[in-house]
């Protein structure tokens, strides 16, 4: 397989072999580089500082490892991560990006296929209900893939049993997974933010964006309120699909 990157300006385009080789050998010429420009902001082992974000959060770890260069190399525009890509290497990127990689306990740089290979042709219809018209994967991911909005549903079966797993679907606001729960922002001209919550300290709390991409900080003193809502952000999608859908994204979930 071969894999286009583009860093900074230009496109490298590397087998998926050379691009795990070439990051392995720079771990530590990553590590020198992280140290020099990137623990200000993420923190020695990538656990995050004021300015920036952890990098070791289930949200840096589901970017792909061409995403990962990608927010190295060209940035997040409008916030304080800025495009690396004009004043290192591109083998520099590269290198930084694996031992961001290491920080989050794997080896390297991957680069595993995008697409989760999937065997069962009975699976692989559920699967595109959960990919497709249902939605799911806007807000969930199995084998690492998908949104952040709900919680990974790997081993879901496991973790909640069959019942759990009908009730979530048709009943979603009965029962909130553990960490999921939601706050409802009411800023001073009225408008409201509604989201799932992390840090409620005294003085703030951090709202979800609606993309599931960034944690944003809400200071008390300068909203409305903050409140508790019974609600869950999972909709009532599974009761709108036909019957077979149901079955057969039913197959899909128990192999997770
Ligand atoms: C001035 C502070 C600052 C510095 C220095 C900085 N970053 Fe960032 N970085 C941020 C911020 C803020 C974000 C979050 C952007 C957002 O809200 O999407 C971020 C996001 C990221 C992300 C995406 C994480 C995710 O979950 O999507 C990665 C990866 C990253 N930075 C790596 C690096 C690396 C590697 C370096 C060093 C070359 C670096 N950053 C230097 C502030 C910084
Ligand atoms: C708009 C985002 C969103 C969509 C779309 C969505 N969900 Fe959810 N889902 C959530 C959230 C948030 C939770 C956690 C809150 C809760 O338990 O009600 C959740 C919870 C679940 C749970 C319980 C997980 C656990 O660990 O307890 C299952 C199972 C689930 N969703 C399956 C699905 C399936 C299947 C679909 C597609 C038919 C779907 N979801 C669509 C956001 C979503």
């Amino acid at each position: 397989m071969r894999k286009v990157v583009k860093v900074g300006s230009i496109t490298v385009m590397l087998s998926t072999l050379a691009l795990a080789q070439m990051a392995s050998a720079g771990i530590s010429e990553g590590q020198e580089l992280y140290n020099s420009y990137c623990v200000v902001c993420h923190g020695d082992l990538g656990q995050g500082q004021t300015m920036g974000k952890p990098l070791d959060d289930n949200n840096a770890r589901r970017l792909s490892d061409a995403q990962l260069i990608d927010v190295i190399a060209n940035g997040r525009s409008g916030t304080g991560m800025a495009a690396w890509g004009s004043s290192l290497s591109e083998q520099e990127v590269l290198d930084i990006a694996g031992y961001v990689r290491v920080l989050q306990g794997s080896s390297g740089l991957t680069e595993v296929d995008d697409t989760p290979v999937i065997e069962d042709p009975a699976v692989q219809v559920g699967a595109a209900v959960f990919n497709g018209p249902a939605g799911c994967i806007t807000c969930h991911s199995y084998h690492n893939q998908g949104g952040s909005i709900g919680p990974e549903l790997d081993g879901v079966v496991g973790r909640i049993g069959e019942s759990g797993l009908l009730e979530a679907l048709l009943d979603p606001a009965a029962t909130i997974a553990e960490e999921y729960g939601v706050k409802i922002v009411t800023q001073a001209d009225g408008s409201q933010i509604k989201g799932r919550f992390r840090y409620d300290s005294e003085f703030a709390v951090q709202i979800l964006s609606e993309d599931g991409k960034r944690w944003v900080t809400y200071f008390k003193e300068r909203v409305e309120s903050i409140v508790d809502s019974e609600e869950t952000l999972m909709p009532e999608v599974y009761s709108t699909l036909s019957v077979q859908e149901q079955e057969d994204l039913l197959v899909f979930l128990k192999s997770l």
